[in-house]
């Protein structure tokens, strides 16, 4: 049995997995107070995994109808991810493994996006695998369940980071994914073309590598261009689009009703964002997610494409998108392709997945030692 422990950005997760994949418990406690300030606060973030850790880890045990003493590995994320919260979860994990003499198996967060699929019932390599999440735009291919080989990413913002910007631009809450995602129902996506231009590395930057936070988590030169991702120039379109329609005063509006002001609801529902939204608002969210979702379909139909692949999996916190789920479904069925989604609860940040990439490890044997520190700008594959 597997105790898990994930904290890398905001959730404060853990669970209990056994043996086989079989799912004992799956705790996420989504710290909810970032949504004021449109982002997550990493101090807040900290402090609040702290607050909330050892609730979570006793919680999963309950729920997993176990004790400590049924625990045999302690498993944690170890980055990439924000440095402080990572911490809270590895010292919880380090304590925990040192008070019950367990060996302890560090994992990278990617790994369990992946790993995700390993679960009951599981999708098993090899396959192309999207990762869209709101740290991370990845392409790799998954040749078993420890080999993974990154064909391209995002050069600038990931794909979740994208909707998390324009929803607090527009007066949403965090994270942005699941407004967008509702809203965009009740929009025109063809009202607005966003185009996403070719991305040409080498002739944009004459060779050099881009000085951003995601070059230099992991180098590019390698990747082909044509599997290489940018969110930053949808951003600043969507800004210029606010900015000519003069759609700032009603976002700033919104804030206040949604989540600022003093008769701001506690929990704000879809039906509530909906009432403040005018139709040009709407058809700009809808418009939105349709490019965002184009380009990464693009991408990754033509990566399997050139790599022959005919199993894809789509996963991270953007896979739980229901536009995204059906459009990738309807062109997998058109080139008969296999494509697999986690279940809703797993495509998003949870400790399930870090038992599912704990596990191989477990049985190889491969454990932390207990200078087990955090690594918060860990690439995968490197
Ligand atoms: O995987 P995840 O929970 O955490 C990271 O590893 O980043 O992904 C969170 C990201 C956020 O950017 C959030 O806005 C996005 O996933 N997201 C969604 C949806 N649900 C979450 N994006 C689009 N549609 C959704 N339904
Ligand atoms: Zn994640």
């Amino acid at each position: 049995m597997i105790l898990a422990l994930e904290t890398s950005c905001d959730d404060t997760c853990a669970a209990v997995v056994s043996q086989g994949g079989e799912i004992r418990s799956n705790v996420i406690s989504s710290q909810g107070v970032h949504d004021r300030y449109g982002g997550v606060v990493p101090e807040v973030a900290s402090r609040h995994h702290l607050e909330l850790v050892n609730a979570v880890v006793d919680d999963a045990l309950r729920q997993a109808d176990a004790g400590l003493d049924d625990v045999e590995v302690v498993a944690v994320t170890r980055g990439p991810g924000l440095v402080g919260a990572l911490l809270v979860g590895v010292q919880t994990a380090k304590g925990l493994a040192a008070a019950r003499r367990l060996p302890l198996a560090a994992v990278d967060h990617l790994h369990g996006h992946v790993a995700a699929n390993f679960l009951a019932p599981p999708f098993d390599p090899p396959f192309l695998c999207l990762i869209a999440s709101g740290g991370h735009t990845l392409l790799c291919r998954v040749e078993d369940e420890a080999r993974y080989e990154v064909l391209g990413r995002t050069l600038d913002d990931a794909a979740g980071e994208a909707y998390d910007k324009v929803a607090k631009l527009l007066g949403l809450g965090y994270p942005g994914g699941p407004w967008i995602d509702s809203l965009a129902l009740h929009g025109n996506p063809h009202a607005v073309p966003f185009a996403f231009s070719q991305i040409k590395t080498k002739v944009h930057l004459g060779g050099k590598v881009p000085r951003t936070k995601a070059a230099k988590t992991a180098p590019i030169a390698a990747l082909d261009p044509h599997f290489l991702f940018s969110f930053s120039g949808i951003k600043t379109a969507v800004l210029r689009y606010v900015e000519l329609h003069n759609l700032r005063p009603e976002a700033e509006a919104r804030r206040e009703a949604l989540f600022t002001g003093p008769d701001a609801p506690a929990r704000p529902t879809i039906e509530q964002a909906l009432a403040t939204c005018d139709p040009t608002t709407l058809d700009l969210i809808a418009s939105f997610q349709y490019a965002v979702i184009g380009d990464l379909m693009k991408k990754t139909f033509a990566a399997a494409e050139s790599l022959g692949a005919t199993r894809i999996l789509v996963t991270g916190g953007v896979a739980a998108n229901r536009e995204l789920r059906s459009r990738f479904t309807t062109e997998a069925n058109r080139r008969d392709l296999d494509l697999a989604f986690p279940t809703l609860a797993l495509s998003t940040d949870n400790a399930a997945m870090i038992a599912a990439a704990a596990w191989p490890r477990f049985q190889a044997g491969e454990f932390a030692d207990t200078e087990l520190t955090a690594n918060p700008s860990l690439a995968l594959g490197a």
